[in-house]
């Protein structure tokens, strides 16, 4: 360990890492420690080309980078000096020369670096009356990512990217000197699984997504914090949100499951959190209220339960793992068979991608289901939870489905159930390193669904099975959960960290 004095705060540091390094890792990074830097990112390689992170160190002559110095014990740093701030300026005044300084048209106003420390540090006027350089405007670099070429401040961040991370190398930075223009390699296109990190990375507006760019200015937008739920790693992102509407996803850091980056199919699934919704109960081929589908369906369980006949249960992947533990308590109450369910594969890759295709298998395996396709054995009710397929349900005379699209309710099902998608509620899913990870509601939907525990829960209390009297309630279900399951000890809603946490 090194100890390092900055700004007069002395702080215990690994050693031989830079100084951008250790007060990153001490979270001190623009939050306690000021150092603004445009091309250092915590996940890619060092670069020290744009100069703005010069800090005074005493006992060296010249101002030092701080993405590229490491610690020393006993090294002393200014941040705020005057000699810093003047470097700063200069560097601001260099990167503005060519910039076309078009904030009010630029879609990364608002949470743009350049736009903040131009505030902070940038003078407020040219000492030139040369013409700025001309470059490319708004053209697109493959069929995810716009490039506006005269924003550029040639950080190389996207660059490293594509060569360090995606491993892909479509981009370079071409010329020399002040001619210097970054481009696709001849004949490539910016193309690949998690090619639009390289906007979140950009630290200008040179690169937008042709999703986002335009939708929604950032500042009318909030975040809340979620888990993607299209593959097994269950990468951390934001939901970016306004009036009841999401416009983007963005990763959220976890150094310990998706590091800064998203794949881009799970950032482009928040498209299907409100596409071919089932927003309606039926019983039959009737449309009908919640209260009357969950009569129907307690009814049914209830004549089951009297007649002593076999009851089965399908569960679901994507349910959470509170719901997953109300309906392995239902199954006990009720002495099912064990309850499986089945895992949907594709393409993984060494990165992110993983080849499960559902958020929450781990979960499920944790609390008792058995991951299996084949079909239920004989039974007089099914209540099943989210897609099946339908040669599993031959045996079963009277099916319940609880599902949240469409595309997704079996042609076979006898009561239909709107649920929420974990877009809609809270929870919590395992991933595949069995790690647990809360989810919180950023949706509210314009129709009536309930979570699966919830609707569980109501059938249940409708066919006056013993022990279900109370409503759903996902806090005291987590802790019921957290004290039930040695697994799952101590993590519980209210105690599981931001980051998330491991199964015991
Ligand atoms: S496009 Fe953005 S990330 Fe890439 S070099 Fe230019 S400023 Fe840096
Ligand atoms: S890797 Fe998986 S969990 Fe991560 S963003 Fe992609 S689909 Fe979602
Ligand atoms: S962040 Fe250090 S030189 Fe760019």
């Amino acid at each position: 360990m090194a100890q390092i004095t900055i700004d007069g705060e002395t702080y215990e540091v690994g050693d031989g890492l830079t100084i951008l390094e250790a007060l990153d890792q001490l979270g001190v990074l623009m939050n306690e420690v000021e150092l603004p830097h445009y091309c250092w990112h915590p996940k890619l390689s060092v670069d020290g080309s744009c100069r703005l992170c010069q800090v005074e160190i005493e006992g060296v002559p010249k101002l030092q980078i701080a993405c590229n110095t490491p610690v020393r014990d006993g090294m002393v740093i200014h941040t705020k000096s005057e000699r810093v701030e003047q470097a700063r300026r200069g560097v601001m005044e260099l990167l503005l020369l060519n910039h076309p300084l078009d904030c009010p048209i630029c879609d990364q106003a608002g949470e743009c670096k350049l736009q903040d420390y131009a505030f902070d540090y940038g003078v407020k006027h040219a000492r030139t009356d040369l013409p700025r350089r001309p470059a490319k405007k708004g053209f697109e670099l493959g069929p995810t990512i716009v490039f506006d070429q005269e924003r550029c401040i040639l950080c190389r961040r996207c660059v490293r990217f594509c060569r360090e991370v995606s491993q892909t190398g479509e981009l370079g930075v071409f010329q020399r000197g002040e001619r210097s223009l970054l481009e696709t390699f001849p004949g490539a296109e910016l193309d690949n699984p998690y090619s639009m990190n390289v906007a979140d990375i950009c630290p200008v507006g040179a690169l937008t997504t042709k999703d986002f760019r335009f939708k929604v200015r950032v500042w009318f937008l909030d975040d809340v914090p979620s888990i993607c739920n299209q593959c097994g790693r269950g990468c951390n992102i934001n939901a970016s949100r306004s009036n009841n509407r999401v416009y983007r996803f963005v990763p959220r850091r976890n150094d310990a499951v998706n590091q800064t980056w998203i794949c881009d199919h799970g950032r482009m699934s928040y498209k299907g959190l409100t596409e071919g919704r089932c927003t309606e109960a039926r019983v039959g081929s009737r449309r009908v209220n919640y209260d009357e589908a969950v009569s129907t369906a307690g009814d049914r369980l209830r004549s089951a339960i009297d007649a002593k006949r076999p009851i089965v249960v399908v569960a679901s992947p994507f349910a959470s793992n509170e719901d997953l533990f109300v309906l392995q308590r239902l199954i006990g109450d009720l002495g099912c068979e064990p309850g499986t369910f089945a895992i949907e594969r594709g393409d993984s890759d060494a990165l992110l991608i993983r080849a499960d295709k559902c958020p929450n298998a781990e979960g499920a395996r944790a609390l008792g289901f058995l991951e299996s396709d084949a079909a239920v054995g004989e039974a007089a009710i099914a209540l099943v939870l989210g897609r099946v397929a339908p040669e599993r349900l031959v045996n079963v005379e009277t099916q319940v489905q609880l599902v949240s699209h469409e595309a997704d309710i079996s042609v076979s099902a006898d009561v239909v159930l709107p649920v929420r998608s974990h877009a809609e509620y809270l929870g919590s899913f395992t991933n595949f390193e069995r790690r647990a990870q809360r989810f919180s509601p950023f949706l509210e939907p314009c129709f009536e669904a309930w979570s699966f525990g919830d609707a569980l829960t109501e059938i249940a209390r409708a066919a006056k099975v013993l022990g279900w009297e109370q409503p759903f309630d996902v806090i005291r279900v987590s802790r019921e959960l957290a004290q039930a399951v040695p697994a799952f000890a101590g993590l519980d809603l209210e105690s599981l960290p931001a980051e998330g946490a491991p199964l015991r």
